[in-house]
């Protein structure tokens, strides 16, 4: 059994309104940075996210033992996370299909966190289209669960993403910070459908982490 949680969510387009769903339907406490002036926003917490709170973004950063960033990657550079208290999961892409050319960082995805020192960034959810995230999600023990990497340095934000990918209905798989350009377009885990011991063997660094 998972603890609740309190998870934070930036972005409630295509991926961040999928990840919503399944967070509120983990049982885990959802708050939604507020997107003053946004034309869709509150449709879209009111009819896919209704469970939620929409509070101020410093709200979020200060509440949420995870804050999950669902937005182009580009707009990162821009938002105030470093009172973060808790985790940061990054689940943007440098991907020009939906972070346009502007997207910076394809050679380190996570390049940005120097912005945010002492706060834990975790990298995961960002591999499979967000259709499928909805469609693969199973309870813990189903044969051929679809499993997600998580990835990063930090071995207690690991942790904690981990659980929280496990019980939006997936297996987490552990692996240092290294392997986060695997999980991006053109990286050899993006797209493509793995279950845990298939995506173990596709990331070099997530053996070391096994136990
Ligand atoms: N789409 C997928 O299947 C998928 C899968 C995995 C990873 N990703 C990655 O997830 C990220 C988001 O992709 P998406 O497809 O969900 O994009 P999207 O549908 O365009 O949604 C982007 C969301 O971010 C919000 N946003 C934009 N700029 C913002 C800012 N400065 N501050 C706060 N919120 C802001 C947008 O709000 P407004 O609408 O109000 O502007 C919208 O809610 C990208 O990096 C993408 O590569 C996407």
């Amino acid at each position: 059994m998972n603890d609740i949680l309190t998870v934070g969510l930036v972005g409630v387009g295509r991926l961040g309104s999928a990840v919503g769903q399944l967070v509120a339907e983990a049982g885990h406490r959802l708050l939604v940075a507020d997107r003053p002036g946004s034309r869709v926003f509150r449709s879209v917490v009111e009819t896919l996210l209704p469970a939620a709170d929409a509070v101020p973004l410093a709200d979020v950063v200060e509440r949420a033992d995870v804050v999950i960033l669902a937005l182009p990657q580009p707009a990162l550079a821009d938002l105030d996370l470093a009172r973060a208290r808790g985790v940061l999961l990054d689940a943007t892409n440098a991907w020009e299909h939906t972070d346009g050319p502007d997207s910076i960082h394809r050679m380190d995805p996570l390049a940005w966190t120097e912005r945010v020192p002492g706060v834990p960034v975790v990298k995961s959810l960002n591999h499979a289209g967000y259709g499928e995230l909805l469609m693969d999600a199973r309870p813990a023990g189903a044969p051929g669960r679809r499993a997600f990497a998580v990835a990063g340095d930090d071995g207690a934000a690991v942790d904690l993403v981990a659980s929280l990918v496990d019980s939006m209905g997936f297996d987490a798989v552990p692996t240092s910070a290294a392997d986060a350009p695997l999980l991006e377009p053109d990286g050899a885990v993006f797209g493509r459908r793995f279950d845990e011991a298939g995506l173990r063997e596709a990331l070099p660094h997530a053996a070391a982490r096994v136990g």
